[in-house]
């Protein structure tokens, strides 16, 4: 595995390799965990040469957010994605990522309605910006995201669309623990009673999904529930729960198509999210 710090050298790598190779490409914050290798593994089955990137990007934390606690241990990290067989790492300083005198950023618009994009105020302009510049750098020919973070995914399709950029943007499936609890690098810094807790995020979109498909049209009710049994753990502290159409991500009122039931809950200081699509019995039909 090739160890790349420089923008400039990967560029030159990238550019020579495309000419010859499809490049898969998976953008991350470090602190691997079975979920990104999940990413991993769906970029190797789809390319020949494989990128992962690990750069924390503090252009999409907020000032009083955990850019600074956020975990980091990259030599765990290089060990994994060797076992994994990755071909490049690419590992930027933020200096060169960011030079001083730095001010061009990419906004998305519509973004900021619902979900993160609403509760985070430019978290989705950090991820759009940093998810550019990383494109451009490494040119790959498709790049990976996981549905855990399903706003964030949605809004880089719209911006490779928007953009004309040539990658085709595959989405991976949650990886969960055996409990339900999705896979997360912030998990290391719940308590284990804050971590018994947090099980109880898919199960109240699991028992969301279930009113959904039972006939269930009204997003107050289902709202109402998954609330009811977050609030019963003692360490969540609820920050959203929504009800948006899976599409567009707009809030729904009384569900007829596909939606996504979608949540960000604090246990003790770290805030979680996850998600699940529900399909109303009656649209198939
Ligand atoms: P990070 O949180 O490190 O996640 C990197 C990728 O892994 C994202 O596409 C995310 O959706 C995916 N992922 C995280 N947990 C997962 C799980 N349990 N199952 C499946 N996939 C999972 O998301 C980011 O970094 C950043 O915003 C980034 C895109 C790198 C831009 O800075």
């Amino acid at each position: 595995m090739k160890v790349i710090t420089t923008v400039k050298n990967m560029q030159i790598l990238s550019c020579e390799l495309r000419k010859e190779e499809k490049i898969g490409f998976v953008p991350t914050m470090g602190f691997l965990h079975k979920g990104h290798l999940s990413l991993i593994d769906r970029a190797r089955s789809l390319s020949e040469i494989v990128v992962v990137s690990i750069f924390v990007n503090p252009k999409q934390f907020g000032p009083s957010e955990d850019y600074l606690t956020y975990p980091r241990d990259f030599e765990r990290d290089k060990r994994l994605l060797k076992e994994r067989d990755v071909d490049i790492l690419f590992y930027p300083d933020i200096k060169d990522m960011y030079p001083t005198g730095y001010s061009t950023y990419v906004e998305v618009e519509g973004f900021d309605a619902t979900l993160c994009g609403a509760r985070r105020p430019g978290h989705m302009r950090g991820v759009a910006t940093v998810c550019m510049k990383l494109f451009n750098i490494v040119r790959p020919h498709l790049a990976v995201f996981g549905e855990k973070d399903y706003q964030q995914a949605i809004l880089i399709k719209r911006m490779v669309s928007d953009t004309n950029l040539d990658i085709e943007i595959v989405l991976s499936p949650t990886v969960r623990e055996g409990d339900g609890l999705a896979v997360s690098s912030r998990n290391i810094h719940l308590t284990d009673k804050e971590r018994k807790d947090a099980a109880v995020l898919y199960k109240s979109l699991l028992f969301g999904k279930n009113l959904v498909e039972e006939g269930e049209d009204n997003t107050d009710k289902i709202i109402k529930t998954m609330r009811k049994m977050i609030e019963g753990k003692r360490t969540a502290r609820i920050d959203y729960i929504e009800v948006v159409d899976s599409k567009n991500l707009k809030l729904v009122k009384t569900i007829n198509k596909p939606v996504l039931l979608a949540l960000a809950v604090y246990f003790g200081r770290t805030r979680l999210i996850d998600n699940i699509i529900a399909v109303p019995a009656r649209w198939n039909v």
